[in-house]
C-alpha cells in the first residue's frame, strides 16, 4: 500500500489546525484560584481541557537493580574535574561492558551488524573504541547519521569525551558545512555528504572504518549507501563495516550484507506506563500543551518529551507554553522549555543536554530527531502526539509533499521508550488504543519508496553505475518512480535519450542540491544573472526560518516583509531583495531586526551562498550580474522548475499543466492575493490543502522555449476566454 489515504485525512484535519493562526489557539487556560487551595499548601490546577487517559500497557523493561544504579553514578560522580566526570560516564553506558566482545568481533569479521537500544552508545563509543584500538592508524573512522543535527551534537559530544577541540581530531562533514581538517581521524557527517563523498573517492580509500549508523531510520541516502559499501567490501578487504541500528531490522540487515553476524548490545531499559486518551483529540497540539501542563503539576520530577512535527509547530508551542506559564510566577516550579529540530543553532542544540537544576522541570520540544538519533538523559514522561512530517511522492504525478502522517506502531514504540532510559517512565500516546491497533503500520515505509530520485539517480549516474534496475536495493523503489526520475532527468537536459550523463547532468551533479535547483543554477549562465540565481538557491535552501513574526508586532513585521514584494514581483525574488539589501547595509544585524529577518539564517545564506559560488566556478560558470532583467531570472528559475507549472482556474485555484492537480497559493506568498495566471512554484506543502510555496510568475510561452521536449504548444494555450478572479492587482509581466 503506497499511502494510507484514511490516515491523510485525519492528518489533514489535524493540519487544519495548525495553519496560520496558530497561535491563536489558547483556549484551555491554565487557571489558579485560590479556592483550589489544599490543606496541605500544594495548589492544584484546574484545566478546562482536561485529558483523560487511560493506561492500557506497560512495556516491561528489563531487570535492573535501581539502587544499584544509583550507588555506582553517585560513586562515580565524586569523581573531580568535570572531564574525569565525562570519562567515568562513558564507563556507565550499556555498551562499556561489551567493549572487548565487540572490538574482538569487528576483528573477526569484516562486516558486523550492531543492534542495540538508542542511549546504549553506540555512535558516541563505537568510534572511539576503534580509535583506541588502532584502527585510525590506517585510516579515517568514518561514521554516518541520517541528521544533521545529530552529526554536529554527537561529534561535538564525542570532541569533548576526548578533550580536543571539534574540527581537529573529532570533526562533522553536512551539507554547506565541512567542520574537519586534516587532522580529523573521527569523522561524524551525514548519509549524504557520505554519498557525494564517493564522487571524489569511489573506494573510500581514506577510510579503515565506515559505520553506517541509524541504519533503521532508512532514509533515501542510507539505503544507497548500503549498495555502494557492500560493493567495497567485495574489492577492499581492509575495510570495516559497521551497520548499526536500533532495535529494529536486525535480521534484514545481516540477510542482505550476506549473513553479517549480528552483535546485540543488551539493553538497560525501565518498564514504561502506556498511557492512551480516551477519545481522539481533534487538537493535538493542544492536547500536547494541556498533558505537559497536567504533567508539570500533577507528577513527581522528570523531564517531559513532547514530539511534534516541525519546526513552526515547535515554535508555536514554545510561545503557547511560555504564555501560559507566565502568569503563574513562582507558583508553579521552573519550567524550561528545550527545542530540539533540524535548523535550530548549535548554540541553542547544546542547551538540550544540560542537566535540569534542582526543583525544575525541563520539557524538551522535538521533532523526530528524539525518536531514536537524540539521546536525552533524564526524560521520564514522553508525550506522543502521533504524527510526523513526511515526504510523500506520487510517481503517477510526479508530484512530492510533505504531509502530516501518522507514525507507525514501531515508531510509537521507540517514541515510548524514550521514557525508560534513566528510570521508570511514561508515556502519554495522544491518540486512543483503538487507532493505535487499527490505523497505524506496522512499520514506516521507507523513503526510497516514497520520495523522488532524481538526486541519487543523477549521482549514481555519476558514479558510472548505469544499470540502475539491477542496483542491489534492500527494498527497490517501485519501478515507475525510477523511470520517472529518468524522464526527468532526461527533461532537464543531464541524461541524453540513451540514458547517458550530458555536459549538463555532470555540471549538476556537482552541486549538493536536487537537480531542478542545480540546473536552474546552471541554466543562469544562459541567462547571464548567475549572482542573482546563486543567491535566490542559497536563501530556498534556508527554507522558511528568514522572516519571523512576533506576536505583539504582526502588522509590523508583514509590512517589513511586503516591502520586498513590492511590484508583486514574485516570493524567488523577493528572496533575492532581503539578500541585496542586507549585502547594501553591509550585512548589517541592526538592519535585520529592523525588518524582521532572522539574522542567523542570513548568515547561513550567505555561506551557503559562497560555497555554491566555489562550486560553479569548478563548472566554469563565469559570474554576471543582470539584476534588473527579471525576466532573465524568472527564465533561468523557469529552466530548473518548469516541472512544477500551475494555472489558474476560474474559481481562483489553480491545475498543475502536466498530470493536473488542484492547487493553491500559500498564504505566506506575495502572489497570494495577486494570482497570476501562469505560475511555477518551489514546492508543494500539504496543510489544509495541497499549497504552492515560494511562487513567481511566468509567461507561458517560456515554457515551450525552455523545456521544448517536455511541453507543447498546446499545453501552453491561453484561451485567454475566462475573467480574472478578484484580485489587488495583476502582476507586473504584462
Ligand atoms: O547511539 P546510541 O543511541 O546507542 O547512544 P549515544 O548517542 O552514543 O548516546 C550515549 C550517551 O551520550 C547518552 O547518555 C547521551 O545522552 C549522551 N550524549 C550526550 O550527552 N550529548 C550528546 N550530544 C550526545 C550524546
Ligand atoms: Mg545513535
Amino acid at each position: 500500500r503506497y499511502r494510507d489515504v484514511e490516515g491523510e485525512e485525519r492528518a489533514n484535519n489535524m493540519a487544519e489546525q495548525e495553519a496560520w493562526e496558530k497561535h491563536q489557539i489558547g483556549k484551555a487556560t491554565l487557571k489558579f484560584g485560590a479556592a483550589d487551595k489544599k490543606k496541605d499548601d500544594d495548589y492544584e490546577y484546574v484545566f478546562e481541557d482536561q485529558i483523560d487517559f487511560i493506561q492500557a500497557a506497560t512495556i516491561a523493561g528489563d531487570e535492573v537493580d535501581e539502587d544499584a544504579e544509583f550507588e555506582k553514578k553517585a560513586r562515580m560522580s565524586a569523581a573531580i574535574t568535570a572531564h574525569q566526570k565525562i570519562l567515568e560516564d562513558r564507563k556507565c553506558l550499556p555498551i562499556f561492558a561489551y567493549r572487548e566482545q565487540l572490538l574482538d568481533a569487528i576483528r573477526d569479521h569484516q562486516i558486523l551488524v550492531i543492534e542495540g537500544e538508542t542511549g546504549s552508545g553506540k555512535t558516541t563509543q563505537i568510534p572511539q573504541y576503534l580509535h583506541e584500538a588502532g584502527y585510525s592508524k590506517q585510516g579515517k573512522i568514518g561514521c554516518t547519521q541520517p541528521r544533521r543535527v545529530a552529526a554536529m551534537s554527537v561529534s561535538a559530544r564525542v570532541a569533548q569525551e576526548m578533550d580536543v577541540k571539534l574540527g581537529h581530531e573529532v570533526g562533522y562533514s553536512i551539507r554547506f558545512e565541512d567542520c574537519t581538517s586534516d587532522t580529523t581521524i573521527l569523522k561524524y557527517m551525514t548519509d549524504g555528504m557520505l554519498l557525494r563523498e564517493f564522487l571524489g573517492e569511489p573506494d573510500l580509500a581514506s577510510y579503515s572504518v565506515m559505520m553506517v549508523d541509524e541504519a533503521h531510520e532508512r532514509t533515501l541516502s542510507t539505503d544507497i549507501l548500503f549498495g555502494l559499501v557492500k560493493d567495497i567490501t567485495r574489492f577492499r578487504p581492509d575495510i570495516k563495516l559497521l551497520i548499526s541500528s536500533a532495535t529494529l531490522d536486525a535480521q534484514k540487515f545481516s540477510d542482505y550484507f550476506d549473513g553479517a553476524p549480528i552483535f546485540r548490545i543488551p539493553g538497560r531499559r525501565f518498564p514504561v506506563d502506556i498511557l492512551y486518551t480516551k477519545a481522539p483529540e481533534a487538537d493535538y497540539l493542544e492536547a500536547a500543551i494541556v498533558t505537559v501542563l497536567q504533567i508539570h503539576v500533577t507528577q513527581p520530577p522528570g523531564d517531559v518529551l513532547v514530539f511534534l512535527t516541525g519546526q513552526e509547530e515547535i515554535e508555536s508551542a514554545e510561545e503557547i507554553l511560555k504564555h501560559r506559564t507566565r502568569g503563574l510566577g513562582s507558583k508553579i516550579a521552573e519550567l524550561i522549555i528545550c527545542p530540539i529540530y533540524a535548523n535550530l543553532p548549535p548554540d541553542m542544540q547544546a542547551k538540550i543536554f544540560e542537566e535540569t537544576p534542582e526543583g525544575a522541570r525541563k520539557v524538551v520540544l522535538a521533532t523526530n530527531i528524539a525518536e531514536t538519533s537524540l539521546t536525552i538523559d533524564g526524560i521520564k514522561y514522553v508525550i506522543d502526539p502521533g504524527f510526523v512530517k513526511q515526504k510523500s511522492y506520487s510517481p503517477r504525478t510526479g508530484m512530492e509533499s510533505l504531509i502530516v502522517t501518522p507514525i507507525s506502531q514501531a515508531a510509537a514504540q521507540q517514541r515510548a521508550g524514550r521514557a525508560g532510559r534513566t528510570s521508570a517512565g511514561k508515556c502519554f500516546r495522544l491518540y486512543t488504543a483503538w487507532s493505535f491497533q487499527n490505523e497505524m503500520d506496522e512499520n514506516t515505509i521507507p523513503e526510497i519508496q516514497r520520495t523522488n530520485l532524481g538526486n541519487v539517480v543523477l549521482l549514481l549516474k555519476s558514479l558510472g553505475i548505469n544499470d540502475l534496475i539491477n542496483f542491489d536495493f534492500m527494498d527497490p523503489p517501485p519501478a515507475e518512480t525510477l523511470l520517472r526520475a529518468l524522464e526527468q532527468l532526461y527533461a532537464l537536459g543531464a541524461l541524453n535519450d540513451r540514458g547517458e550523463l550530458t555536459k549538463m547532468g555532470r555540471r549538476m551533479a556537482e552541486f549538493p542540491m536536487d537537480p531542478m535547483l542545480s540546473k536552474m543554477l546552471v541554466a543562469s549562465d544562459n541567462y547571464k544573472c548567475s549572482e542573482e540565481v546563486v543567491t535566490i538557491c542559497a536563501m530556498l535552501s534556508i527554507g522558511n526560518s528568514i522572516f519571523y513574526r512576533p506576536k505583539d508586532k504582526q502588522v509590523h513585521a508583514d509590512n517589513a516583509r511586503m516591502n520586498f514584494h513590492a511590484g508583486n514581483v514574485g516570493d524567488h525574488i523577493a528572496l533575492l531583495k532581503v539578500y541585496d539589501s542586507w549585502k547594501e547595509t553591509n550585512y548589517s544585524t541592526q538592519w535585520c531586526y529592523e525588518n524582521y529577518i532572522q539574522v542567523r539564517s542570513m548568515k547561513r545564506a550567505r555561506d551557503i551562498r559562497d560555497q555554491l559560488e566555489g562550486l560553479l566556478e569548478r563548472v566554469e560558470i563565469e559570474s554576471s550580474s543582470n539584476p534588473n532583467e527579471l525576466d532573465n531570472i524568472r527564465k533561468a528559475i523557469t529552466s530548473g522548475f518548469f516541472y512544477h507549472t500551475a494555472k489558474l482556474q476560474k474559481n481562483g485555484t489553480y491545475r498543475t499543466v502536466k498530470n493536473p492537480q488542484t492547487v493553491s497559493i500559500h498564504p505566506s506568498s506575495g502572489l497570494s492575493q495577486v494570482l497570476p495566471r501562469w505560475v511555477v512554484y518551489h514546492e508543494l506543502v500539504m496543510t489544509t490543502k495541497e499549497y504552492m510555496r515560494q511562487v513567481i510568475e511566468i509567461k507561458p510561452d517560456w515554457l515551450v522555449e525552455i523545456a521544448p521536449h517536455y511541453y507543447k504548444l498546446k499545453d501552453v494555450e491561453d484561451s485567454g476566454a475566462h475573467k480574472m478572479p478578484k484580485g489587488k492587482g495583476r502582476a507586473s509581466l504584462d
